[in-house]
């Protein structure tokens, strides 16, 4: 089912009739399509199901060239991104055809679904804008990094099952919450294999997150449990190139510490409560969807 859904992406893209376009899709690499396999387990494989999904597919696809562009990422995936291959210029204007091809289709699907859909770009390109404001600086603000990470991550998300419950006449609220929770925990995964996996596993460099400036749950909870003087190095190691040395430092505090294990434990509350609505609705595979993603390593 999947290749139904590359399929009509493809052929959304050929639409455009630009060769240019057409060779910078075909740079792009895939994905784990995480947003298709959840509406297809909602929705069924309805052709407006594969419509949807492709559309959101897309959208996800801009937001990725536009976040590799504002976080000056070389790669993505494991290959090297379009921003470093082709430019800033080309990553941007790709990023808005995309965007815009999705809007122009989404609005043939229905109102109502283009209205969640549309107001979950929002809260992305919110959450974003956060992003950039709070990796300014080193904070330790809990509250309004899980808001950020809800709006650049856990909104699409949300928006993906909840577009997925509409097309199939199952009660929304339920699916939304349940998309909710698998994208924070994702993100919040996500967080932690920044810390936790090496370089090759991950795609991208490892401990990167920091060095851009990302204060993330398990640097929040490093700062709070950690004497004046540890304090005051994990500070001067914000924003900053890390030497092995350096790298090796923030690994073992965390470690001491158990933080990794604290942020982990959070994560997994999201998805018992996610396993937990669906196993109320008899949704056996969308809560195997959840329990994979507390196991995921990359
Ligand atoms: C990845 O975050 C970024 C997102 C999930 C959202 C990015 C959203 C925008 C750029 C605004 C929306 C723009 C359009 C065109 C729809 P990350 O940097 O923490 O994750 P990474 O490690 O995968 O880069
Ligand atoms: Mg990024």
């Amino acid at each position: 089912m999947i290749d139904a859904i590359e399929r009509k992406i493809e052929q959304y893209i050929r639409e455009l009739n630009d060769k240019r376009v057409l060779s910078l899709y075909k740079k792009l690499p895939k994905g784990k399509r995480l947003r298709t396999k959840l509406i297809l387990k909602i929705a069924g494989e309805s052709l407006k199901v594969i419509k949807t999904a492709s559309i959101i597919e897309i959208i996800h696809t801009a937001s990725l060239l536009h976040d590799d562009v504002i976080d000056d990422a070389n790669m993505r995936r494991g290959k090297i991104s379009i921003n470093a291959s082709e430019g800033n210029k080309s990553a941007i204007m790709m990023g808005d055809i995309l965007y815009s091809k999705a809007f122009f289709e989404l609005i043939d699907i229905s109102p109502l679904i283009a209205k969640v859909i549309s107001n979950a770009v929002v809260e992305l390109s919110l959450g974003e804008l956060a992003d950039v404001e709070l990796s300014k600086r080193f904070h330790t603000d809990r509250e309004a990094y899980l808001k950020m990470l809800y709006q650049k991550t856990a909104s699409l998300m949300e928006a993906t099952a909840e577009a997925g419950a509409i097309l199939s006449g199952k009660p929304r609220e339920i699916y939304r919450k349940y998309g909710r929770n698998l994208g924070l925990a994702f993100q919040m995964i996500d967080d932690i294999l920044d810390i936790t996996s090496d370089s090759k596993t991950l795609g991208k460099p490892a401990l990167h997150d920091f060095t851009e400036g990302k204060v993330t749950l398990p640097y929040i909870y490093l700062y709070e449990v950690l004497a004046h003087e540890d304090r005051e190095y994990l500070l001067s190691l914000h924003r900053k190139k890390l030497s092995s040395c350096e790298a090796l430092w923030i690994k073992g505090a965390m470690e001491k510490y158990k933080i990794i294990e604290k942020s982990y434990r959070e994560a997994k509350e999201l998805i018992e409560e996610a396993i937990e609505l669906m196993e109320s609705v008899g949704e056996r595979d969308l809560s195997n969807i959840a329990k994979a993603m507390i196991e995921r390593e990359f």
